[in-house]
């Protein structure tokens, strides 16, 4: 539904895009993270045909965001990064001309202004002037503008800034609900929200792609080499002495002690479940008493500095970005 090749673009001396390339399928919820100033919201201007790219191609629902503009605007709902609302305008009027624009026939019109009124919470505001609503309320008009000739891909710039948790909540559903079927790529600087949302995870940094993958598949990436968490009732040095010894374990680290309870970190080049064996067994063994023996997680967080910063611990270090010292990464628009 989308197909992405080699993207460029720059703005002047900023290399905003760098020979970006992905694909992504109806029955999708991408999430599109990065830092402040990464690429996201020109990426999705040149989807949405905002924004020429300088150079490479971009198809959406079949059909090259170049050559067929029309096409691709009546296959995609967009939310931008700052939805440009009319502020004098009232919110039904407002709804009722975005209908007109994406044509949808007259005898619809009323369900579908009803459905997205509904689906974004707009009940209590239509009587009013979109220049006297909240923030977070622009928000949710911005989105039911996207939603309202029910598209087949969503493009969402950050669909859940500024709106207060009960309605995050319910757009997240939302997204969740839509990506069933149809396609949606939203970006967002939420990770949680990342992790309940999305199917897939697409990681931008310095406009380059730096990772692209499910979240099992991201930790299982980012982790180059396993640490348990292992408690342990009995004498410090005998216990590390021991653990040491154990074969496939690269580093025993005390780290308290607690009521004669040692806790360890321990550093493996293997296979998780193949230590944990191993450590079971020496316990047996031992007669030691085994109080815990738990595999440290990796949360989204922690992928997202690794690849951004190459910060956190027990991690291959993130991939070398290609020359690109025109980018200014760090400045916003
Ligand atoms: N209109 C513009 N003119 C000049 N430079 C721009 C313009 N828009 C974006 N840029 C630059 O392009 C780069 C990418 O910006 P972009 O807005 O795509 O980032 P982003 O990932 O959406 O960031 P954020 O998370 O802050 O929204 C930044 O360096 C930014 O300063
Ligand atoms: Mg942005």
């Amino acid at each position: 539904m989308i197909e992405v090749k080699e993207l460029t673009k720059s703005y002047g001396p900023t290399l905003a895009v760098n020979n970006v390339s992905f694909n992504a399928n109806a029955g999708e919820v991408v999430g599109f993270i990065g830092p402040n100033g990464a690429g996201k919201t020109t990426t999705m201007r040149i989807l949405t045909c905002y924004l020429t790219a300088d150079t490479g191609t971009a198809t959406v629902a079949g059909f090259d965001v170049l050559e067929h503009a029309i096409d691709v605007r009546k296959n995609v709902g967009y939310l931008p990064e700052s939805a440009p609302l009319y502020a004098d305008m009232g919110v039904v009027e407002y709804l009722k001309f975005m209908a007109e624009i994406r044509e949808i026939p007259k005898s619809q019109r009323k369900e579908r202004m009803r459905t997205v009124v509904d689906i974004c919470g707009l009940e209590g505001v239509i009587q009013k002037d979109i220049g006297e609503l909240s923030k977070g309320f622009r928000q949710r008009v911005g989105l039911a503008q996207s939603l309202i000739h029910d598209p087949p891909i969503l493009i969402l710039d950050e669909p859940t800034s500024g709106l207060d948790p009960t309605q995050t909540i319910e757009i997240r559903n939302l997204i969740k609900d839509i990506g069933q079927e149809k396609l949606v790529l939203f970006s967002t600087h939420i990770l949680p929200e990342v992790a309940a949302t999305c199917s897939r995870i697409l990681m931008i940094n310095h406009g380059q792609i730096v990772a692209n993958g499910t979240l099992e598949e991201l930790v299982n990436q980012v982790r180059s080499e396993n640490i348990l968490h292992v408690a342990i009732k009995g004498t410090e040095d005998e216990i590390t002495t021991k653990l040491r010894q154990l074969e496939g374990i690269i580093e025993v680290t005390p780290v308290s002690t607690d009521n004669g309870i040692v806790r360890y970190e321990i550093a493996s080049g293997q296979d998780i479940s193949d230590v944990s064996s191993t450590i079971f067994n020496a316990a047996v063994q031992n007669r030691w008493d085994l109080v815990e023996l738990n595999q440290e997680s990796i949360d989204l967080e922690q992928i997202f500095l690794h690849y951004t910063t190459g910060q956190t611990r027990g991690t291959h270090p993130p991939p070398k970005p290609e020359s690109n010292e025109d980018v200014d990464s760090t400045e916003e628009e």
